[in-house]
Formats: C-alpha cells, sequence, structure tokens
C-alpha cells in the first residue's frame, strides 16, 4: 500500500539512524516517534510543554526497556539550552495531541525558532521530517509560516521536499522533509 506521509518520516529517518546518532523529537505527545527514535539512535532528546506527554513517553519507554532518551518539560523552541551536539536526525509533529487539551497547540513562532535551532545543529547528511496537522483554528497560519521558511532555505546548504495526498478531502497531514548538504 502506499506509504503514508507519518510512515515516510520515519523511514526518512531511519535512513540516517544509527547506534551513534544524536536525535530530537521535538514534539513528545504519546511518545511514539521518542520511542522510534530511541530504538535507533544513541541518544534522544524529546520536548512537550505538557506533563502528561512526558508521563505517556516514560511510560512507553519503559516497556520497551529504552533508557537513552532525556525527556524535557519545555518547549522545543529552548531546545539548544539541552542539544549542544549536532544532531543526525529530528522530529516534529505540528498541531495539538489527539487525546488531551486541544488548546495546547504548537505556534508558528515558537516552531519556527524550533526548526531553525534544529538546523544550525545539523549534522551534515542529518535530516529533519516535520509532519503538519493543520486542520485545527491556527493550523492554517502555522502551515504557511512553515512552508515559506523552507522554502527560502538555501538550496547549496539543504535539500527540502513535500510528500502530501492529493485528492484527500478535508485537510489530510502532509510531510516536509529537509537534508543538510554541507
Ligand atoms: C501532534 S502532537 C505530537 C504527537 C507525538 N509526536 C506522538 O507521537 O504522539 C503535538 C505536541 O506538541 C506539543 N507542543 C505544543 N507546543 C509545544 C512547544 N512549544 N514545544 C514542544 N512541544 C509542544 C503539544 O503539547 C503536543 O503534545
Amino acid at each position: 500500500m502506499i506509504k503514508r506521509p507519518i510512515h515516510l518520516s520515519h523511514d526518512f529517518l531511519a535512513e540516517v539512524l544509527d547506534s551513534e546518532a544524536l536525535a530530537v523529537d521535538a514534539t513528545m505527545g504519546n511518545g511514539h516517534d521518542t520511542l522510534f527514535l530511541a530504538q535507533r539512535a544513541k541518544l534522544v532528546h524529546a520536548f512537550d510543554v505538557q506533563e502528561q506527554a512526558l508521563e505517556k513517553t516514560s511510560q512507553r519507554l519503559a516497556e520497551a526497556g529504552l533508557t537513552n532518551a532525556r525527556l524535557h518539560l519545555t518547549g522545543h523552541e529552548h531546545l539548544d539550552e539541552f542539544v549542544t551536539e549536532p544532531i543526525r536526525a529530528a522530529i516534529f509533529n505540528l498541531g495539538y495531541l489527539p487525546s488531551a487539551d486541544k488548546s495546547i497547540i504548537t505556534q508558528p513562532q515558537t516552531t519556527l525558532i524550533a526548526i531553525e535551532k534544529v538546523l544550525n545543529l545539523l549534522e551534515v547528511g542529518g535530516r529533519l521530517s516535520i509532519m503538519i496537522y493543520y486542520g485545527h483554528e491556527g493550523g492554517d497560519v502555522e502551515k504557511d509560516a512553515v512552508l515559506d521558511f523552507i522554502q527560502k532555505l538555501p538550496q547549496e546548504d539543504f535539500a527540502t521536499m513535500l510528500y502530501k495526498p492529493l485528492n484527500q478531502i478535508n485537510t489530510p497531514p502532509f510531510l516536509v522533509m529537509v537534508e543538510r548538504l554541507k
């Protein structure tokens, strides 16, 4: 079956992850992406502003017997206070956590700060996946801000791709992929 954007977001990162890699989950939520990264990287730094996200994620990691993730209860816009080494792979899942307070959403301004900080720390050959959910109020503004920012990245330094359903009704999530070239 054709790959969904969420699956491609993982496959894209899996290709560059190994036991030496540092990875970042910028939007921890229920911890699905943190678990995925922790299974493949040396160390993962994960961020969320909700206590519930840290609880769910630490439970998920404990069930898998993984201890190589650092969970930070703070916004991803502060990630450089915790991550100073080069990043091999990073993921963002924008929007809200379905099982929680739907008014707590990622915001364009802080999302862009965090994306810029990740790109500054990305290794050559390192990759970033951004899953864009934009069906909620304010989601459109964030989608446009992220696309505008990514489109302006210099092509000598970054390769960028968009993976998006074309005939699905409503506002299906889509994927933006970035790789640092030099
Ligand atoms: C779509 S959910 C993430 C889903 C998650 N990746 C998973 O596997 O379940 C978006 C998450 O971003 C979090 N969030 C909102 N603002 C944030 C910020 N400034 N920094 C980090 N996380 C933030 C929300 O609390 C929410 O848990």
